[in-house]
């Protein structure tokens, strides 16, 4: 079995993870200073969301130059000192590769506007004439997954797609220089000592020939549906098997794991489980976010039924289960309560396959509110001001401390790249590390745990005690069998032919009963 079918993976925020310089906006210094963190708890891996240069109109995710480092996070050295920290603790690291779009002050895109209509250096975009009598109109219904339509007009008349936000041009991926700088970036990175890549919209690189209408109706829900003309084309796998060759030959630098164990992680918005395992072939990516897990309600059917169309793995491949990201509400808050995510928690890291976990989940944070005029989400200024966007999940984490920046920055607490609310004090890692019944012990003791009982084969179904229409899921791993209560009643389980002792539990037992909203592993 290779390590990434059933690695824990810890997704690390730079700016909201940990200051080193007192600015107030988290950096790769100290990142690195903190990394001790992530190995206590025992994940495997670290992906780092981007630290590249980038003006912040969509939270880093929109660069300006794929192979260099932002100035508030660090320098490139900062960069190789995160990498040695994290293989000398025994931690593999991914960076997240962003193809689909640059940031509009990418040197490609200037080029692109001072080169004009018909230039090769707009071939590397998507610019096209507009429709109506003088061009006034965009030249397809395509909407921006920001609000308003995915195109803005330039001075000369032209149009260009974004499917994000204005500031984030959408490449041209027929275009062979985009493809051969892409792979530059790849090599860059690999010589630089990184064991793979977290690859953006992995779903939305190529457009159907000729640009199509999606049709009235179509917007609806775009990702749950696969005809989009923009989304999950087929000219995305052989450019993943072009990668993938890559990875497995590209020389590694001392340090990084050999070229074969390298892992790409597709961030692919692909609900049919089906089409999702096309990203995961043998010889494509390596891993696919499964998001109708993290979007599945509190349900008991509803999480089985995203368990049964997952496991076995449609394609053979890893099935990658996540409960959060900088992209989503917080699990305590999304779930209703802290009692649930806890439970999630052990529903997650029990089931075969990969585990990504974002920072602040093993805290067990909330999600926060944050004021109007802090929110740095372009949804926010897209949408109207009727949509918050995602700031609440990427506070700066609170390490220490009674009140902000909670050990965050040697800086003032206002000073944060995000405000931390009042009454935090309680989710520190400081206040946590030595209360037993705390949030980040149940994740350090299930990541022990787990471990210990790793699943035979991460791709095959578990052996189920509970029926689909349970109101609990009742499975075992291994060695290990994993019980979560969704139902109000207390579930005991013997009852259901499971015998053992119970080794970990998310909230109190009763007895030989596991209370409602709670989870419980048995040995
Ligand atoms: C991905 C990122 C998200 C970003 C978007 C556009 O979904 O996770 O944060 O806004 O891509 O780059």
């Amino acid at each position: 079995m290779s390590w990434w079918q059933d690695t824990v993976c810890y997704e690390l925020y730079p700016r909201a993870f940990a200051d080193s310089d007192g600015d107030g906006t988290g950096d790769l210094a100290g990142a690195t200073a903190r990394l001790g963190h992530i190995a206590e708890l025992g994940a495997d891996a670290v992906w780092i969301t981007p630290f590249y240069p980038s003006p912040l109109a969509d939270g880093g995710y929109d660069i300006a130059d794929h192979t260099g480092v932002a100035p508030d996070l660090g320098t490139p050295e900062d960069f190789d000192r995160l990498t040695s920290r994290a293989h000398e603790l025994g931690l593999k690291l991914i960076v997240d590769l962003v193809p689909n779009h640059t940031s509009d002050r990418h040197p490609w895109f200037r080029e692109a506007l001072a080169a004009g209509p018909g230039s090769a250096e707009r071939a590397r975009y998507l610019f096209r004439a507009g429709r109506g009598p003088s061009g006034q109109l965009p030249p397809n219904d395509w909407q921006s997954a920001f609000g308003g339509p995915a195109w803005t007009r330039v001075a000369d008349g032209e149009w260009y797609c974004h499917l994000h936000a204005p500031e984030q041009p959408d490449l041209n991926w027929r275009s062979p220089e985009v493809r051969s700088g892409f792979a530059d970036v790849l090599r860059y990175w690999l010589d630089r000592g990184v064991d793979g890549f977290r690859v953006d919209v992995a779903h939305a690189l190529f457009k159907a020939e000729g640009l199509p209408d999606a049709g009235p109706g179509q917007h609806r829900d775009p990702l749950r549906n696969h005809l989009m003309p923009y989304y999950d084309q087929e000219e995305l796998h052989p450019l993943y098997r072009e990668w993938r060759t890559l990875l497995d030959t590209h020389p590694a630098p001392p340090g990084a794991v050999p070229p074969r164990d390298r892992v790409m992680v597709a961030e692919a918005a692909v609900f049919d489980p089906a089409r999702l395992a096309r990203y995961i072939r043998p010889d494509e990516m390596h891993q696919a976010f499964n998001f109708a897990f993290l979007e599945a309600r509190w349900d008991a059917k509803e999480l089985r039924d995203v368990i049964d169309a997952s496991l076995p793995s449609p394609g053979g491949g890893a099935v990658t289960w996540l409960l959060s990201s900088h992209d989503a509400v917080r699990p305590v808050t999304r779930l209703g309560s802290a009692a649930r995510a806890r439970a999630a928690a052990l529903l997650m890291l029990a089931l075969p396959g990969a585990a990504y976990l974002y920072q602040g989940e093993e805290l067990g944070l909330p999600q926060a509110a944050v004021p109007d005029d802090r929110l740095r989400d372009p949804l926010w200024e897209r949408s109207g001001h009727t949509e918050r966007g995602r700031d609440g999940s990427r506070v700066p984490l609170p390490w220490s401390g009674d009140s902000a920046p909670y050990g965050f920055t040697t800086g003032a607490p206002d000073s944060t790249w995000l405000p931390q609310p009042d009454g935090w004090a309680r989710y520190t890692v400081a206040a946590q590390e030595h209360d037993p019944a705390s949030t980040l012990n149940l994740y350090r003791a299930a990541l022990r745990l787990r471990r210990e009982h790793p699943a035979p084969d991460p791709t095959a179904a578990p052996h189920w005690y509970s029926a689909p229409g349970d109101p609990y899921l009742a499975f075992r791993r291994a060695g290990l069998t994993c019980v979560v209560n969704l139902g109000p009643a207390p579930l005991a389980w013997a009852e259901l032919g499971v015998t053992g002792r119970p080794v970990l539990a998310s909230g109190a037992l009763e007895g030989e009963a596991v209370p409602g909203d709670t989870a419980v592993w048995v040995v």
